[in-house]
Order: structure tokens, then C-alpha cells, then sequence
């Protein structure tokens, strides 16, 4: 494995251990997760692999495979870049620490593990770049993952992805709900998760479209439009004011969709069509995969598309195209997958469709003069373990 390699190059000596993380790719409930809403994610085949051992003098010491630099970090708070991912989890994991021993001290709780140390960490990454699937979450999970077990903290998988959200909402500082970080820690091969982001219940729902005849082709736009990080807080703030308007926690609560659309108007009205109406389609897409129904769900995923494009305005122009070309191409169901602006576009796509598929958005893309988008199918894989 190449992480040893480098490891063994870097710090010339063994790892404690190596992790992997792997992104993620939504099927359907977007921009629900920070809603108390559904989603239904499952972890990709791609991922974050760390190579990592704890050194007792809490210096972090870094390098990616992936980064020219080496970093080396007396605190978190020096992280740069890419670096402040993984110096969030140390952070948030010292955070929780103190928490819990501020409480033993007041006789409650117990304490579990030593105090999060420090640690020489080597990084490679596999997934496609841009593409939004997660890269951070999986960075975050891996390094979590690892240091759980070094530091022996017993966190439970969605502990792991709760601490790597705190990273990524509280140091990083993005907004983001809890979904890539579950679906990084809590994936199964061939099942898709279900995630009740209130109670953070969760159910595993078997995927295997292979036995349908169909693939979850990705479509990576190969584009990242600047404006993606302040809008996707704007959206979460349109969220915020319209459940307040309508005196609920959160837009999860809205039973009486019409009403509630009354009582609105402009940004507002349409972020709440959307979410109230996309946390629906989530539970009609697992009705339909429980039922066997998969070639069915297409449908859903289409309505998906026009919500996030008309009502919660997280599209682009690339991601439009992908959508309409693969569907003109015979894909049963498309829509954009992740934050949006940009990234990837899923397709649900019959075997004998996969050739006409790919040629249709190849075609559309090059008819506009962009650049041909990569597109690969994708299969659910196992979450956050260790690999050696
Ligand atoms: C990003 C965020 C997630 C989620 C999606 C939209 O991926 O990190 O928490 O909000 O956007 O569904």
C-alpha cells in the first residue's frame, strides 16, 4: 500500500495502523439533512486512506499524497488549506474531551480513553477531484476513524461522524448537515442509508441494481462555481427564517404544505415547497426500493432535479444539461447529487442504455464547448474501517 510507503519515507518508521473513508453519493434528500430531514446516501468505492501513528507531544505532523508540502502543526489553530480538515477533527475530538472531563468533575458521565494526543499522519486520496463527493467528510472520517481507536475514545460510528461534522461546521467553518460524514462512517456495501437527520436513526436499504439490469451512473461536471460556500449558507438561513415564520423547529415539522406556502412568500416560499416536497420523495424512493420497484424511482429523481433547480435555486447551467442529455439519452431518472453549483449529476440508467447515455452528454457538452465530462458507475461500499 502506497500510504506505508510514504509513511515509512516520511518518519521512518512503521504506522500503528491504516484507515480508509470513503465519499459518498446522495441518491435522493437534498438540502434536507440541516432540516432535521431524509436523506439516502451511500458510501462510494472511493475514498480518503490514512496511514497514522500517535506521538505523546500533541505536534501533528501531515503529508498528502495528493500535496506538495509537508505541514507540521504545535496546534490546530496553524492549519492551512486542505490541513485545517484534519486538524478540525484533532480539535474537536480535544473539545470533546475537556467536555467530558468538565462533567466527571461535576460526577457525571464516564470517562472512556486518554486525551487526544497528537500524530504523524499520511494521507492518499482516490476520489475524483471537484467532483462533490465528499472529499472532505472523507478526510475528516478517516482521521476521526483513526484517532478513536489510537486514543481508545469508544465513539460510535455516528459519534465519529457527529465529531467530524463539529470539525467542518465550528473550525473549518461550513455550515454543512450531517449527511457525507454518515454516510462516510455508517455506509454497507450494496445498501443505500437511510438517515432520519432528527433523531439520527438509520436504516440500511438494500441497493443491488446489478439484478435490476440498471446502473447509478455519475456524471462529473468537472466545475466548482465560486459562489458555492455563501449560498449554501444563504439557503441554510432562507431555511432558518421560514420555520420561524411558520413556528415550527424546523422545516421537517410542516404537515400542512399548502397552508405553510400561504403563510410565505419569494425565497422562502420556495425553499420550503422544496424541502417539504424533497423529504417526501425520500420516503417514496425507499417505499419503492422495499417493493422491489427500483426501475421506478426515476421518476422521483427527475422531480428531484426541477425542485432543486426552480425551487431551492442550487443548480447550474452544467449540472442542467448533464440531467437533460442523460435522460434524452434513456436514462430513467436524473438529477444533481451533493451541495450543487456545480459537481456531480447522478443518472439511474438501464445496461443497454449506458452507451446512448454517454454519448447524449457527451454530445450536449460538446455542442456548448465544455469540456467532456467524466462518467463512471457507482456501487454502494463499505464505510470508515481499518485496513491494516
Ligand atoms: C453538502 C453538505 C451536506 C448537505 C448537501 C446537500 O454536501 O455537506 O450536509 O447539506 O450539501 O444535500
Amino acid at each position: 500500500m502506497r500510504v506505508v510507503g510514504a509513511f515509512r519515507d516520511s518518519y521512518g518508521m512503521e504506522p500503528a495502523g491504516v484507515w480508509h473513508a470513503p465519499g459518498r453519493v446522495n441518491l435522493i434528500g437534498e438540502h434536507t439533512d440541516y432540516n432535521d430531514g431524509f436523506v439516502l446516501p451511500f458510501a462510494l468505492p472511493w475514498g480518503v486512506t490514512a496511514a497514522v501513528s500517535p506521538r505523546e507531544d500533541g505536534v501533528i505532523r501531515l503529508r498528502s499524497l495528493q500535496a506538495d508540502e509537508p505541514v507540521t502543526l504545535a496546534t490546530p489553530d496553524e492549519a492551512e488549506g486542505w490541513a485545517r480538515y484534519v486538524a478540525g477533527v484533532f480539535w474537536a475530538l480535544r473539545e470533546a474531551g475537556r467536555e467530558q472531563g468538565q462533567q466527571e468533575g461535576q460526577g457525571q458521565g464516564q470517562g472512556q480513553g486518554r486525551p487526544v494526543g497528537g500524530a504523524d499522519v499520511v494521507i492518499d486520496g482516490d476520489l475524483p477531484q471537484g467532483a462533490g463527493l465528499s472529499s472532505s467528510a472523507a478526510l475528516e472520517v478517516v482521521v476521526a476513524t483513526a484517532l478513536n481507536e489510537l486514543y481508545g475514545l469508544g465513539l460510535t460510528k455516528m459519534e465519529i461522524a457527529l465529531a467530524a461534522q463539529k470539525a467542518e461546521n465550528d473550525f473549518v467553518g461550513m455550515p454543512c448537515g450531517i449527511m457525507d460524514q454518515a454516510a462516510s462512517s455508517l455506509g454497507e456495501e450494496g445498501k443505500a442509508l437511510f438517515l432520519d437527520c432528527r433523531s439520527l436513526g438509520t436504516r440500511n436499504i438494500p441497493f443491488d441494481l446489478a439484478s435490476h439490469g440498471l446502473q447509478l451512473l455519475i456524471i462529473n461536471t468537472g466545475v466548482h462555481h465560486e459562489l458555492a460556500d455563501g449560498q449554501y449558507a444563504r439557503r441554510r438561513k432562507d431555511c432558518e427564517n421560514a420555520a420561524k415564520r411558520l413556528g415550527v423547529d424546523a422545516l421537517r415539522d410542516v404537515t400542512d404544505l399548502a397552508g405553510a406556502l400561504a403563510k410565505l412568500s419569494g425565497d422562502e416560499r420556495r425553499r420550503t415547497q422544496h424541502v417539504v416536497t424533497e423529504n417526501h420523495r425520500v420516503e417514496a424512493v425507499i417505499g419503492l426500493l422495499r417493493a422491489g420497484a427500483v426501475r421506478e424511482i426515476g421518476a422521483l429523481l427527475n422531480a428531484s432535479h426541477l425542485s432543486l433547480r426552480d425551487q431551492f435555486e442550487v443548480s447550474c447551467a452544467e449540472l442542467d444539461v448533464a440531467v437533460e442529455s442523460a435522460v434524452r439519452g434513456g436514462a430513467r431518472g436524473a438529477r444533481m447529487t451533493g451541495g450543487g453549483f456545480g459537481g456531480s449529476a447522478i443518472a439511474l440508467v438501464a445496461d443497454d442504455r449506458v452507451e446512448s447515455v454517454r454519448e447524449s452528454v457527451a454530445g450536449a457538452y460538446a455542442e456548448r464547448g465544455w469540456a467532456t465530462p467524466e462518467i463512471y458507475p457507482a456501487t454502494p461500499a463499505e464505510g470508515a474501517r481499518r485496513l491494516l
